[in-house]
């Protein structure tokens, strides 16, 4: 096997599956999910279900990567195969871990591109001076792909390029480096915005409550729904995603470590700082802030449409009131730890398809690129006749 890559540092390592696991589900889905399955009530089921599915899945994961890495594999349809070698149904069955991640990852990388031309259109002031109706226009038209011209497709090819090269750099080279650049400053940005954000004062720049009543409606237990399937449903759901278990990412990433690498403790590290990103940081921006000025009822029915609305259409017009200065800063530190939060997990999602490219068809990094490159396609195809 020409893949004999593995992780730089134990640091590296554990910010790069934190990278994987804190995406955009911590600051856009979990507040919106948890408002929408009671606040209070839906803590309850989403430790539980941290606690007793999503901490052993982890463990699982990371050990089956382990375990696929030792014989030298670092896709799931491989993985599966070496763990149970009789029985050809399991690589098969692997497979979906290629596709969902090229699934996710496609919608991923577009709404990465977003983040990106928003810290440009947050610093350059495009949203200084307007009304909530234009800066929301703004996005309706950014997406709809009407009035900017081909900004939208521009900044999403270089986004997938930028993606393309980091996974071209290699692990240590290129994914690891990104996640200690990349984790630190979402943290950073993260608490500061945090800060602000619970501490909105009611009365003062326009805000008509206390950014508290967020935290509050979004903590105070209710009950109520305590017992409800659906609630439950939710909060698994919501584990799974943000752990990105049952995905195959995890165990790519894990199959990199080194074969006596402690991954119980390394699995336990990445797993409780994605919770402390989503639990703490990810309800203390959105929701405080969004319902400081808007109040309770606005925000709730708000939250129907899901939190890309919320997050790209009304945060950048509340971040006005701030002022100028204090907007563009803001801006920059919400899209930008948003898209750090995106390309550590995009990077996670394509390393699975380089992994299976690599060992099984013996290309090289750069080559896996390279669809069209005559050698490879030749043992391509060699590969598929046989
Ligand atoms: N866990 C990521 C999030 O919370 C999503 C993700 C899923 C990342 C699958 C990688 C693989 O947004």
């Amino acid at each position: 096997m020409s893949n004999k890559e593995n992780w730089g540092s134990r640091v590296g390592l554990i910010l790069a599956m934190a990278g994987n696991a804190v995406g955009l589900g911590n600051f856009l889905r979990f507040p919106v999910q948890a408002i929408q399955n009671g606040g209070g009530a839906f803590i309850i089921p989403y430790l539980v279900c941290f606690l007793v599915m999503g901490i052993p899945l982890l463990f699982i994961e990371w050990s089956m990567g382990r375990f696929g890495g030792r014989h030298g594999h670092h896709s799931t349809p491989f993985i599966l195969d070496s763990m149970d070698p009789k029985r050809v149904i399991w690589k098969y069955i692997g497979v979906f871990g290629i596709f969902t991640n090229l699934a996710v990852a496609a919608y991923y990388c577009y709404l990465e591109s977003w983040t990106l031309a928003y810290i440009w259109h947050s610093i350059s002031g495009s949203f200084s001076g307007q009304t909530s109706a234009q800066i929301a226009s703004f996005f309706d038209n950014y997406v709809n792909l009407q009035g900017g011209g081909f900004e939208p497709v521009i900044v999403w090819l270089f986004c997938l390029a930028l993606n393309t090269w980091i996974l071209s750099k290699g692990l240590s080279g290129g994914v690891e480096k990104v996640a200690k650049i990349g984790m630190p400053l979402l943290i950073l940005f993260g608490i500061l915005l945090a800060i602000k954000g619970v501490t909105i004062k009611a009365g003062e720049q326009g805000a008509i409550f206390d950014g508290t009543v967020g935290l509050n409606f979004l903590w105070t237990p209710n009950f109520d729904s305590i017992w409800s399937a659906k609630v439950w449903l939710a909060a698994a759901g919501q584990i799974f995603f943000t752990l990105s278990v049952g995905m195959g990412s995890i165990q790519c990433y894990a199959s990199y470590v080194k074969s006596k690498d402690d991954i119980a403790l390394n699995a336990m590290s990445a797993g409780w700082m994605n919770e402390f990103v989503e639990v703490v940081l990810g309800s203390s921006i959105l929701i405080p802030i969004a319902i400081g000025y808007l109040g309770i009822d606005k925000v709730v029915e708000m939250t129907q449409s899901g939190g890309l609305g919320l997050g790209f259409r009304t945060l950048p017009y509340l971040f006005q009131q701030w002022g100028d200065t204090l907007a563009a800063v803001a801006g920059v530190f919400w899209f930008g730890l948003l898209f750090f939060a995106g390309i550590t997990s995009s990077l996670a999602m394509g390393t699975p398809c380089m992994g299976f490219l690599m060992d099984e068809f013996g290309w090289k990094r750069a080559l896996s690129m390279d669809i069209w490159s005559r050698h490879s396609y030749f043992r391509l195809t060699h590969r598929i006749i046989l």
